[in-house]
């Protein structure tokens, strides 16, 4: 299997934000942008992998800025780092109120995705290589996420 770059997984997405994604504080409610970030992750997985993928762990996911009713959020995902059966993948989403073209980074999120075969059992996807220094860049860090995932658990087995 043939490496592949994060700019081949690079996904997009935008979508306007209507009142039934209202929380009580009259904000959008995280989970709207919650389940937009799983299916921009997913997306770009499955392009990646080129293969059913599911969900395993949502590693993190900062809301930095809130969203308004009425706001078009546009997301973006792709894959920074993959290993034997499962990848990372960044998904960056802005707000931009189209009145106004006001614009802000509301949120950041990285996801563990898992290519399945026909049977739904893990199964090997093609690694990534970067194409540009900052692909590189974000593919060293992915490194660093999972060894602190992977330390992490081992801690609390530990405990
Ligand atoms: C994710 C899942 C396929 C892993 O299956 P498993 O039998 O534990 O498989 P393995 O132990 O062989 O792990 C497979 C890969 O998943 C990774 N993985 C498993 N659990 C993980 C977790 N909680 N977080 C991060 N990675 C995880 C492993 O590190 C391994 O990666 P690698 O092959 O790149 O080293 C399985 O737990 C599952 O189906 N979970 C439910 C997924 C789901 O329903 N998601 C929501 C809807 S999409």
């Amino acid at each position: 299997m043939n490496p592949k770059t994060p700019f081949e997984s690079l996904t997009t997405m935008a979508q306007v934000m209507q009142i039934t994604d209202a929380n009580t504080a009259g904000f959008v409610h995280g989970g709207s942008i919650m389940k937009l970030v799983d299916s921009a992750a997913g997306v770009a997985a499955m392009r990646h992998a080129q293969r059913r993928v599911v969900t395993a762990q949502v590693d993190s996911l900062t809301f930095h800025a809130p969203v308004h009713i009425g706001d078009v959020l546009s997301l973006t995902a792709c894959v920074t780092q993959a290993w034997k059966t499962s990848m990372e993948i960044e998904v960056t989403v802005y707000r931009e109120d189209p009145v106004t073209g006001e614009k802000d980074h509301t949120t950041t999120a990285y996801l563990t995705m898992v290519g399945l075969d026909e049977r739904g059992r893990p199964v090997a996807v093609p690694g990534v290589a970067p194409g540009t220094d900052e692909e590189a860049r974000r593919q060293r860090e992915a490194e660093t996420r999972r060894k602190a995932r992977i330390q992490l658990r081992q801690d609390l087995e530990n405990e």
